[in-house]
């Protein structure tokens, strides 16, 4: 049972997310492999471009068989672009898994594919299987902090998601999400026209850590750099360092981890992308 604060709350949260939901590739459809996809790669990417990206990936890749058949070099060079390559490397192997066995439909199933944490495995639960389950992110955790007037985090962040989602699961979550990225601003947030102001005791009481490191001349951009390149053709240490730019001791670094994380594979002097052609 939803409390009455919560209920009214959840109900100005819905009817507000009713009019100003933004209209995601994947919210058209509740088919648990477009929404595995978006999910993954929202993980570390801004939705609007995944908002593009997904939609060259399922066309690219239609259903999870599709994507279970396809090589590691077709998947990460449709994965291109969007950084983070380990996770299409893990969304592969889910895939694989999941045309061999059948999806999992619950929280703590989903848990156990490749690449699905605590946040994805609850955000495919719940929109593509309807479990009342809140999907707690970063996100998520700025607005809920507000509305309960402390910083919350660990236990008593998870307790107020379980206590606040409301049945309609999906609705909620994504509600959460859009009230986070419209109004509910990391900063200068728009109270004026928030939906559940009176049920809030505002941003004060929240300072969101600081935002990720740059991305250019990072690792990760190397990494991606060097991707591109393989997905290409395959080359030599010296090759890809001229190719992207970047020193051979950082090339070098980058492909001890993608090796060891089974994105590349090493053939005497020369790298390619792992799994054949
Ligand atoms: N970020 C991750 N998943 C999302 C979703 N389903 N809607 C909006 N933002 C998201």
């Amino acid at each position: 049972m939803t409390a009455p604060l919560e209920a009214e709350r959840n109900q100005a949260l819905l009817d507000w997310y009713r009019e100003h939901r933004r209209d995601l590739p994947w919210r058209r459809s509740s088919d648990p492999y477009r929404i595995l996809v978006a999910e993954v790669m929202s993980q570390q990417t801004p939705v609007e471009r995944v908002a593009r990206a997904h939609e060259a990936f399922v066309a690219a890749f239609p259903t999870v068989e599709a994507l279970a058949a396809a090589s590691l070099k077709q998947v990460m060079a449709a994965w291109s672009g969007l950084g983070y390559n380990s996770r299409a490397e893990r969304l592969h192997r889910a895939a694989r898994i999941i045309a061999e066995s059948g999806w999992p439909t619950d929280t703590e199933s989903l848990r156990a594919l490749p690449g699905v944490g605590p946040y994805t495995a609850r955000a495919v639960a719940a929109f593509a299987f309807g479990e009342r389950v809140a999907a707690v992110d970063t996100n998520m955790r700025r607005v809920l902090s507000r509305w309960h007037g402390e910083p919350l985090r660990g236990p008593a962040l998870e307790a107020a998601a379980a206590k606040d989602v409301a049945e309609d699961a999906s609705s909620w979550n994504q509600a959460v999400m859009d009230l986070g990225a419209i109004v509910c601003r990391p900063r200068n947030p728009s109270c004026h026209a928030c939906p559940v102001e009176t049920w809030c005791a505002g941003p004060g009481v929240y300072v969101p850590p600081r935002a990720q490191p740059r991305f250019e001349g990072s690792t990760r951009q190397v990494r991606g750099a060097i991707v591109r390149a393989l997905v290409r053709r395959e080359a030599t240490l010296a090759e890809l360092s001229a190719e992207t730019g970047s020193a051979p001791s950082r090339v070098s670094a980058a492909l001890d981890h993608l090796t060891a994380e089974g994105i590349v594979e090493r053939d005497g002097d020369r790298y390619r992308v792992s799994g054949g052609p």
